[in-house]
C-alpha cells in the first residue's frame, strides 16, 4: 500500500521504518531539510535500538523514501499519517498547530479520496477539528472531494520502539466509518496475523484510550512512590513491597518500580495535558493532579538526601552522576529527573561529573560548555575525585558495577540511588553509606 508519514520525529520514523519493513511503499514528510538529508545519508536523528540499519535498508532498497515536499507526499499515499509533535502550550494543553498545518497541507493539495490517521498523542475532539479545517481548505479550493479521519494512537515505548512497532500488542482504530476499517485491516495486516490486535472504536474513545493508557501508567508509578515514602518513614523497604503486591495478578509487577520520578516526553506532557482537557469541561481530576504532584516532589527526592547528607552549602563539592537519559537505552533527556537534580545541585555550588552510555551529545547540546559539569568518557572516570555518587538511570552496565572502585574513588562511600539498584544491606557491609528510594533513611 502507498503511504505518506508527515512528520519524522520518534513516532513518524519508527511508524514509517515498519511499515515499509513489511512491504508498503512509504512517503515521509518533514519540513526540517536538514534532517530529510541526513536521513537520506542513513543518518538518524535518535537513538533507538534497530532503528539504524531498518531505515537504511529500506531507504536503500526504495520503499523509504525522504522529502520536504508537501504535495508530493499527499499524492504519493491514500494513507496520510499525521506524526508531528504536540508540544505542551503555555497552560500544559496540547498545542495543536502541527497537526492542523498537516491538515490544511493535505487538503489544499489532494486530488483523490484520502484516509486520513492521527497518530499524534491528541486530545479527544482532534479529528472533527481536522475534518473542520480539511472541509474548509476544500471549500476554498472550491473542489468536493471526499476523505476520511481515523484515530489510531501509538502506543510505542523509546528504547523498545521498533519491536513495539514491529509486534504490538494492540492497534487500537477509532472511526466513524466501516468502509475504512477494511483499508486499516489491510494496512496492519502484517502485524496482526496470529490473533486480532485490531480494536475498533469510535473516534472519540480511541483519542482518550490513549491518554488513559500513559495516565493509568504513570499513576501506577506515582502511587509506588507514595508507598516508598511511607515505607522510608515507617522503616519498611518497599521493594519488597513491590514484590509483595506485584505477585497478586491483578495488579503485576509492570509499572510499579518506586524511583526518582517518571520523566519523558510523554507522560509528564499527558498527565498534563488530560488535566488541562478535564478542567476545559469542567470537571476536577483530582487524582491526576496528585499523579502530578507527587512526580514533581519526587524529582526533589535525591536533592533532598543530598541536602540531608552534606548540608545545603555544597560549594567544593563534586557528585559523579551515573546517568543522564529519563530512562535506559534512549538518549532522550526530556523531563530527565537528572536535570531537577544538575539544577539543584548547581543552584548550592556543586560541580556534576556525569556520565551516560547515550546521552552525552545531548547533554552538550542542552547545556553548551559550563565549569560546573564536567562531561566524562567512563562511568569510572565520573567518578574520580567526586565526594559522591549519584545515580539517576538504570543502565544495564550500572547494575553490578565494582564497589571497591567506587569506594576508592569517591572521597566519601556514598551513594544516592535513585532507581534502587543495590541491596542496601550489602552496600552497608561494604562501608557505604546508601540512600535508596522508599528503602529506610
Ligand atoms: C510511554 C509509554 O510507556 C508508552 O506505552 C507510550 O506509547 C509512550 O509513553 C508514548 O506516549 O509515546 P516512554 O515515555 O518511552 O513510553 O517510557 P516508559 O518506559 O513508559 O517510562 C516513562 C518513565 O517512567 C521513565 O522515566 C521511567 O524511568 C519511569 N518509570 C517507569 C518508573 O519510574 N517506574 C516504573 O515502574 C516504570
Amino acid at each position: 500500500m502507498k503511504v505518506t508519514v508527515f512528520g519524522i520525529g520518534y513516532v513518524g520514523l519508527v511508524q514509517a521504518a515498519v511499515l515499509a519493513e513489511v512491504g508498503h511503499d512509504v512517503m515521509c514528510i518533514d519540513v526540517d531539510e536538514a534532517k530529510v538529508e541526513n536521513l537520506k545519508q542513513g543518518l538518524i536523528p535518535i537513538y533507538e535500538p534497530g532503528l539504524t540499519p531498518l531505515v537504511k535498508k529500506n531507504f536503500e532498497e526504495g520503499r523509504l523514501h525522504f522529502s520536504t515536499n508537501p504535495e508530493e507526499g499527499v499524492n504519493h499515499g491514500v494513507m496520510q499519517f499525521i506524526a508531528v509533535g504536540t508540544p505542551p502550550d503555555e497552560d500544559g494543553s496540547a498545542d495543536l498547530k502541527y497537526v492542523v498545518a498537516v491538515a490544511q497541507t493535505i487538503a489544499r493539495y489532494m486530488t483523490s479520496h484520502k484516509v486520513v490517521i492521527d497518530k499524534s498523542t491528541v486530545p479527544v475532539g482532534t479529528a472533527d477539528r481536522v475534518r473542520k479545517v480539511m472541509a474548509e481548505a476544500l471549500n476554498e479550493r472550491g473542489v468536493d472531494l471526499n476523505f476520511d479521519v481515523v484515530s489510531n494512537p501509538e502506543f510505542l515505548k523509546e528504547g523498545a520502539a521498533v519491536a513495539d512497532c514491529m509486534r504490538p500488542e494492540r492497534i487500537i482504530v477509532g472511526t466513524d466509518n466501516d468502509d475504512v476499517v477494511d483499508l486499516l485491516r489491510e494496512l496492519y495486516e502484517p502485524f496482526n496475523r496470529n490473533h486480532d490486535r485490531m480494536i475498533m472504536m469510535d473516534i472519540r474513545s480511541a483519542e482518550l484510550t490513549k491518554y488513559a493508557a500513559n495516565c493509568m501508567l504513570a499513576t501506577k508509578i506515582s502511587f509506588m512512590n507514595e508507598i516508598a515514602n511511607l515505607a522510608e518513614r515507617l522503616g519498611a523497604d518497599v521493594e519488597k513491597v513491590r514484590q509483595g503486591i506485584g505477585s497478586d495478578s491483578r495488579i503485576g509487577y509492570s509499572f510499579i518500580y518506586p524511583g526518582c520520578g517518571y520523566g519523558g516526553s510523554c507522560f509528564p506532557k499527558d498527565v498534563q495535558a488530560l488535566i488541562r482537557t478535564a478542567e476545559h469541561i469542567g470537571y476536577v481530576p483530582r487524582l491526576l493532579k496528585a499523579v502530578e504532584d507527587v512526580n514533581d516532589d519526587q524529582k526533589m527526592k535525591l536533592p533532598e538526601f543530598i541536602q540531608r547528607h552534606f548540608g545545603d552549602d555544597l560549594k567544593g563539592k563534586t557528585f559523579a552522576l551515573w546517568g543522564l537519559s529519563f530512562k535506559p537505552n534512549t538518549d532522550d533527556m526530556r523531563e530527565a529527573s537528572s536535570r531537577v537534580l544538575m539544577d539543584e545541585l548547581w543552584k548550592r555550588g556543586a560541580i556534576v561529573q556525569a556520565y551516560d552510555p547515550e546521552a552525552m551529545d545531548e547533554a552538550q547540546r542542552i547545556y553548551g560548555h559550563r565549569a560546573d559539569l564536567r562531561l566524562m568518557g567512563t562511568k569510572e572516570a565520573a567518578l574520580q575525585g567526586a565526594d559522591a555518587l549519584v545515580i539517576c538511570t538504570e543502565w544495564q552496565s550500572f547494575k553490578a558495577p565494582d564497589f571497591d572502585t567506587i569506594k576508592n574513588a569517591l572521597n566519601e562511600a556514598v551513594i544516592f540511588d535513585g532507581r534502587n539498584l543495590y541491596d542496601p544491606e550489602r552496600l552497608r557491609k561494604r562501608g557505604f553509606t546508601y540512600y535508596g528510594i522508599g528503602r529506610g533513611a
